[in-house]
Order: structure tokens, then C-alpha cells, then sequence
């Protein structure tokens, strides 16, 4: 069982939650992270939320060899659990250079120090929308890929070149958790999703216009073949993301090689329902219009969690209640995201 686990991009969102997991379960924890989309605050909440903080943080960008080489030299690492990452899908269309610099360079980067320094573990994020636009769901990890945005197509090089890397080096395991939409925040209310600018995903949005930081949502179009007309998605708890790494950490030595799943409830949850849980959470209506559906949008996006529920007996814990609930008390408690 792995002890030392590095965390690249612990400050950011997933990461943050997954370093209190690991934490409240006895690990220790390093973490790479350069801030580019996350407050250094976070590893701050972290500490308070674990009651105790992580070993080391180092601000370093994954793609400094020389850095991220001090930090395998510093630490004994067992694993490495490896968020880092640009992750906004109109941004990579916008900036493809520097999403596949970031996304691939830094896996690369990260794998060739794994190897020099004799690590072996690796849980890599994956994406849903390495799925593209399916056609079908639920969605097994057997079915089709198609990337359709060069953020989606960085998540899928990075599958390919691990499972690459897994072929040569024989004692390498690998698990790429494919995440449908991690949404929620500790039940505490100190750790959450604090995005810079204007969000891009509706939970962030209908949180901040639920505190009054923006004046509605606007629900991107109500004309697909859904059952109410607007997207749906398979929402799922930002805590059980991170006690999923968790597990995956315990499962990591099952085999040898690479193998990927997916990280979903199984349950489709459409933007107009989730508005509806989200104004029951925080107990008024949440203004909202119906405009034209965003570019690049697929109708619907759910899991089949079933090969993560074989393979490990764990299934998510929390539900739409829970995910608006603790959304919602984060926001309310930080209004304006982390200081500084
Ligand atoms: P995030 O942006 O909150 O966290 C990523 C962290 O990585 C940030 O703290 C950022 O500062 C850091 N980072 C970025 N580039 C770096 C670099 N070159 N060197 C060091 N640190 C760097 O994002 P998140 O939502 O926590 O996502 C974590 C991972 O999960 C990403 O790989 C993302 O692609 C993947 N993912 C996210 C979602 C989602 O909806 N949030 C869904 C599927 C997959
Ligand atoms: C969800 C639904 C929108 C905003 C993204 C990435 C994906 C993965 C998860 C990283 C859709 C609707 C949204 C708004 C809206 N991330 N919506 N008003 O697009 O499913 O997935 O995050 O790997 O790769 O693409 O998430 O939260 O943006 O949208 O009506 O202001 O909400 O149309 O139906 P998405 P999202």
C-alpha cells in the first residue's frame, strides 16, 4: 500500500478534496502545483479541513524537469495521483498549443521522472469527453472515443501514451479515471470549486448567481432529445471523486499495466432539474433564461460505473441533494471564492 502519494495540482479543485481524503486516511501527501488555476489558500484550507497539512507544497510547473527531479529526490513518493492540467474546453480551442503543452508535456515530464526515480503507481484524470459526442448512454469504457476539442484529445494522448509506457516498463501500474462532471465541495463549507473569472460549468454558475455575484443562469438551449428539452449530465460528488482515488490508491497493485475507468454515478441529471435542486438548497429561485445551446454541447453524458463497481465493490455515496447542499454552503460561507 502506497504511504507518500505526490498530488500534481493538489491546490486546484479535485485535488484539493482528494488531499483531504488522503489525509483524514493516514497518507502523506506532497503536492506540485504552479497556481495557474488554483490559490495557494487552498493547501491552507486543506490543512484546517484534515486537521493536519500536507508534508510539502512546491509551486513548481510539472514541466520544469529540474524541479519536479528535486522533488522526487526530496521525497520517498509510493504514487502519484496527477491532476495538473489546463481543463477548459473553449479555452483548448481558443490556445491548443498550450493545452497540449501543459496536458501532454506535463504527463511526459512526469512519466520520465516516475521512471528515473523508480515510481510505479500512477492514477492518472481522465475525461468523459474523451467520449466526444455519444451517441448512446450510458457510456462503458468499451464504447467509442472521439475527441472533439483538443482539450478532450489531450486527455486521450495522455491514456495513450501512459498505456505506451505501461508496454515497456512491465512494473507499472496505471488507473485513468475517466471523471463525468465533479461538482459539490466539502461539507464543511472551507474547500470548494473557486473558479478565476466567469465560470464555465453551470455548477459554479448557479452557485455564484445564488449568492448574487451574477444576475441568472442561462440555461443553454431546452430544444434537445432529452426529457425536458435541456442537457443532461452525470453529476458527481467532488467527495466521491476524491474517495475514489482513494480506493483506486488500495487498487493500484491488483495488476500491472494500464486500465481505465470511469468515475460516475450512473444517474442524468438535465440543467433545468439541476436548478431546481440547487434553489431547494438554498431556499429561493434561481433566475435563470433559456438561450441558444452552446457550441460543441452534446445532449446527454452519463456513466455505466458498473467496471469500477466490479472491480473495486465501491460505488458513489452521494447524491443531487448532497452535491447542491454542500455547493451551496461553500459559496455562502466564501462568497468571493479564497482570499487573496
Ligand atoms: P483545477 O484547475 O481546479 O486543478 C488543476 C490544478 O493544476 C490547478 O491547481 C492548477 O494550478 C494546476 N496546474 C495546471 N497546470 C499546471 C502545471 N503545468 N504545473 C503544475 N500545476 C499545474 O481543475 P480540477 O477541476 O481540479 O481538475 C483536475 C483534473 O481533473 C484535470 O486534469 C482535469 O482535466 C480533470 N477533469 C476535471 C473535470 C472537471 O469537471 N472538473 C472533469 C474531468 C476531468
Ligand atoms: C453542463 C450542462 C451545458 C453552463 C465539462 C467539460 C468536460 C468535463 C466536465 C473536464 C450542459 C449546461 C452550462 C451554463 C448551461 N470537464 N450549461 N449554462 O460541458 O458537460 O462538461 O465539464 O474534463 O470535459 O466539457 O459541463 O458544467 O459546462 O455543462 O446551461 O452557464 O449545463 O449546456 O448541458 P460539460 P458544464
Amino acid at each position: 500500500m502506497p504511504t507518500t502519494v505526490l498530488v500534481t495540482g493538489g491546490a486546484g479543485f479535485i485535488g484539493s478534496h482528494t488531499c483531504v481524503e488522503l489525509l483524514t486516511h493516514g497518507y502523506d501527501v506532497v503536492v506540485v502545483d504552479d497556481h495557474s488555476n488554483s490559490s495557494p489558500h487552498a493547501l491552507e484550507r486543506v490543512a484546517k479541513t484534515a486537521g493536519r497539512p500536507v508534508t510539502a507544497a512546491y509551486e513548481t510547473d510539472l514541466r520544469d524537469r529540474r524541479a519536479l527531479n528535486a522533488v522526487f529526490d526530496a521525497h520517498r513518493v509510493d504514487a502519484v495521483i496527477h491532476f495538473a492540467a489546463r481543463k477548459a474546453v473553449g479555452e483548448s480551442v481558443q490556445i491548443p498549443v498550450a493545452y497540449y503543452d501543459t496536458n501532454v508535456g506535463g504527463t511526459t515530464a512526469l512519466l520520465a521522472a516516475m521512471e528515473q526515480h523508480d515510481v510505479r503507481r500512477l492514477v492518472f484524470s481522465s475525461s468523459c469527453s474523451v467520449y466526444g459526442d455519444a451517441t448512446k448512454v450510458p457510456l462503458t469504457e468499451a464504447d467509442p472515443v472521439a475527441p472533439t476539442n483538443p482539450y478532450a484529445t489531450t486527455k486521450l494522448l495522455c491514456e495513450r501514451i501512459t498505456g505506451d509506457v505501461c508496454r515497456r516498463l512491465p512494473g507499472l501500474s496505471v488507473l485513468a479515471l475517466r471523471y463525468f462532471n465533479p461538482v459539490g465541495a466539502h461539507p464543511s463549507g472551507h474547500l470548494g470549486e473557486d473558479p478565476r473569472g466567469v465560470p464555465n460549468n453551470v455548477m459554479p454558475y448557479l452557485a455564484q448567481v445564488a449568492v448574487g455575484r451574477r444576475d441568472r443562469l442561462r440555461v443553454f438551449g431546452d430544444d434537445y432529445p432529452t426529457p425536458d428539452g435541456t442537457g443532461v449530465r452525470d453529476y458527481i460528488h467532488v467527495m466521491d471523486v476524491a474517495e475514489g482515488h482513494r480506493v483506486a490508491l488500495e487498487h493500484l497493485d491488483d495488476e500491472h499495466g494500464m486500465r481505465v475507468f470511469n468515475l460516475g454515478t450512473g444517474t442524468g441529471t438535465s440543467v433545468l432539474e439541476l436548478l431546481a435542486a440547487f434553489s431547494a438548497a438554498c431556499g429561493r429561485e434561481i433566475p435563470h433564461e433559456i438561450t441558444g445551446r452552446r457550441p460543441g454541447d452534446v445532449p446527454a453524458l452519463v456513466a455505466d460505473p458498473g467496471a469500477v463497481a466490479r472491480a473495486w465493490g465501491w460505488t458513489t455515496r452521494r447524491d443531487l441533494t448532497d452535491m447542491c447542499r454542500d455547493a451551496w454552503r461553500f459559496q455562502e460561507l466564501n462568497p468571493s471564492g479564497y482570499p487573496g
